[in-house]
């Protein structure tokens, strides 16, 4: 019988997901389909509840529901927990399972484009919001060494390090130190929005002591080429945008659902497609 997987969101008609799993499922001849539900945060209760009730294998979460679903779940994977935020849940047993694969499709994507691991690397994370908490706790678990966070709020930056399970050192930096220190770092993630469209002139630190060959990284990848990573660009950084974190959250998502590996680079042409991005990005 065809085995039903979603996402869940408000809004969600622009998803990319349903496009990008559902061609893995195809080419992978897996009898399954993914759809996009609209779920007001009223009715999440209902939603989870009703996907249960139907026989909903699993499901992705996105704005505005991946810390509200948190208590309407049976179980929550510790680094889930640890972010506070679900993006993904599997069925297991008849239950539910949260998980967190933002973080860990962020450093996947890292990985795969440097191609090493990150022990000896000394990373700057700017922004303290949920998406640096997903990728800063990620780092951490896996024993990346240092990792600074600098902030607007730098409070915000504080609670962020202090509340981190994992062991880690940390320097808690204002915007300004930041760009002061810009030489130390061996790879640079921009976690904040600014930039995103439509305010792409915007960006939210000075890059001019960058240091040549520094990996720079931004999670926005609409558009394609922030601001921030042209800049990095022009400093001779080596760069990436935001899609491959987007990809690589699925691919996890996926993996956790079916136990098979989708083709990455597949899904990464199939997000593209979705963004009509190939000319803009090489
Ligand atoms: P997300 O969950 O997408 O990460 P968020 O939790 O709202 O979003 O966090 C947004 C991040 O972008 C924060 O680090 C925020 O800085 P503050 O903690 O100081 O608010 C940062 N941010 C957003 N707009 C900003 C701006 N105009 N200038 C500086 N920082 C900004």
């Amino acid at each position: 019988m065809m085995k039903l997987y979603g996402v869940i969101g408000d809004p969600i008609a622009h998803s990319m997901s349903p496009a990008m799993h559902n061609d893995a499922f195809s080419r992978l001849g897996i009898p399954a389909y993914y759809h996009p539900f609209h779920v007001k945060p009223n009715d999440l209760k209902k939603a989870v509840e009703g996907m249960k009730a139907i026989g909903v294998e699993g499901f992705n979460v996105t704005i505005p529901h991946k810390t509200a679903i948190i208590p309407l779940l049976d179980e929550l994977d510790p680094l889930a927990e640890a972010i506070g935020a679900v993006n993904t849940v599997v069925r297991k047993n008849d239950r539910w399972i949260g998980y967190n694969t933002d973080g860990d499709g962020f450093v996947r994507g890292l990985k795969e484009t440097l191609g090493r691991d990150l022990h000896l690397d000394h990373i700057l994370i700017i922004g303290a919001g949920g998406a640096a908490r997903a990728i800063y706790y990620t780092l951490a678990s896996e024993h990346v060494r240092l990792i600074d966070i600098a902030n607007r709020t730098m409070e915000k930056a504080a609670r962020l390090a202090e509340q981190c399970p994992f062991e880690t050192k940390t320097n808690v930096l204002s915007i300004s130190e930041a760009e002061q220190r810009m030489g130390n770092y061996s790879i640079v993630i921009q976690t904040t929005s600014i930039g995103m469209s439509p305010k792409t002139d915007e960006m939210p630190l000075s890059l001019s002591l960058l240091k040549k060959g520094t990996f720079v990284s931004d999670i926005i990848y609409n558009p394609l080429e922030t601001k921030f990573l042209a800049e990095a660009k022009k400093q001779g950084a080596i760069t990436q945008n935001g899609i491959k974190m987007f990809v690589y959250q699925g691919v996890s998502a996926f993996e956790k659902w079916t136990g098979v590996s989708p083709d990455a680079n597949r899904m990464e042409k199939i997000v593209l497609e979705q963004l009509g991005g190939y000319h803009v990005n090489r």
